[in-house]
């Protein structure tokens, strides 16, 4: 059986850091309730002006990943991007990403699965690499919250932040890469987070649709309760279905919503916070960019040896959820 090997990492952030300490101005917050709930210390903001859309952020860290790789664009079968904040209703952000690297032989196309949309997308990659249908396929994660933020409600724009990363997989014989992928939803919970446009039903006048923003609203308690429950089991899961013990693995690379979510899930599982990479401190909850981000810092600096086993687990609106075992070749 063929497996996915991860032959190249990227990722991309805006340049604008947005401290806490700056949020004490716009909402009623303070940098001590945000670090002590929930680990983050600043965040990045896009400036649209300054090429920083979502589809830019996604297009230099898939750059970044063909570097790497040494792979050219032409090569690529698949382009997945997971967001929920692409540029446009469509194309999909992924099409806008084929045009920007000239990957003019791939299919390419978005996958929504709040932040655990990255897992699905490693998911979707997975299978067509091991059904024979591509070779070489493109994740990314990418998101510009800061668009979606209702800046007015201090319970929510203190977590977010944007920011992308990529994985390039590619087809081979070998053991290694991806070794196991779960995805699980409940859509029960589906608005314990969610984004809603304009109304439910018909406007009354199509003047009101044009003036309705998003509204990004969200039951931090009782996810944070689901998110901990949820990742835990998904994550033994995964390890008992390839028969791997939690010493097997060198390090786990989490969704980054709040520390103390990370924290829960390590201590039931059992897993030293030393083993756990966190970079939420600087980059807070960017959705799907998050875990692709995290890895492309922990390779990049070191935390990733060849041969090491990695734990990625994510939960996020839908409510979704997921794991993935890679071995690192
Ligand atoms: N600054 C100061 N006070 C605040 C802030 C803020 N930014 N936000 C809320 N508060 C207040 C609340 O109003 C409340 O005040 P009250 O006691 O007078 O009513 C108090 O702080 C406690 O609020 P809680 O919501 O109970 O605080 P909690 O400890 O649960 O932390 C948090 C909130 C950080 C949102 C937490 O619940 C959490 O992280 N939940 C999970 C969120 C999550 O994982 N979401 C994402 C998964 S999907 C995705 O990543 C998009």
């Amino acid at each position: 059986m063929p497996y996915a090997h991860i032959i190249g990492t990227g990722s991309s952030v805006p340049n604008r850091i947005l401290t806490n300490e700056e949020l004490e101005s716009i909402v009623d917050t303070s940098d001590e309730w945000i670090t002590r709930r929930t680990g983050i210390k600043e965040r990045r903001i896009s400036d649209k002006n300054a090429n920083e859309t979502t589809t830019d952020l996604a297009t230099q860290s898939a750059r970044s990943a063909l570097k790497m790789a040494g792979i050219e664009p032409e090569a690529i079968d698949n382009i997945i991007v997971a967001t929920v904040t692409a540029d446009h209703l469509f194309p999909s952000a992924a099409c806008m990403v084929q045009k920007e690297l000239g990957a003019n032989n791939a299919a390419a196309y978005d996958l929504s699965a709040g932040c655990s949309g990255f897992l699905y997308g490693l998911e979707s990659a997975n299978n067509s690499i091991i059904n024979g249908k591509s070779e070489i396929v493109l994740v990314i994660g990418a998101e510009r919250l800061s668009s979606v933020v209702n800046w007015k409600d201090r319970s929510t724009c203190v977590l977010l932040g944007d920011g992308a990363g990529a994985l390039l997989l590619q087809r081979r014989e070998d053991p290694g890469g991806i070794l196991s992928t779960h995805i699980k939803s409940d859509g029960r919970f589906w608005d314990l987070l969610c984004s809603v446009e304009g109304n439910d039903y018909l406007p009354e006048s199509l003047a009101d649709t044009a003036s309705k923003p998003f509204i990004l609203t969200m039951e931090g308690n009782r996810l944070f309760k689901q998110a901990v429950g949820c990742m835990a089991n998904i994550a033994e899961h995964a390890l008992a279905q390839i028969g791997l013990e939690r010493t097997d693995i060198q390090l786990v690379v989490p969704h980054q919503a709040n520390l103390r979510i990370i924290q829960a899930v390590a201590d039931k599982l059992k897993v030293p916070m030393e083993k756990v990479y966190t970079n939420l401190h600087k980059y807070g909850n960017t959705s799907s960019g998050s875990i692709p981000l995290a890895l492309d810092e922990a390779f990049r600096t070191g935390h990733i040896s060849r041969g090491d086993n990695i734990l990625l687990v994510s939960f996020g609106a839908g409510l979704t959820w997921g794991a993935t075992i890679l071995r690192w070749t």
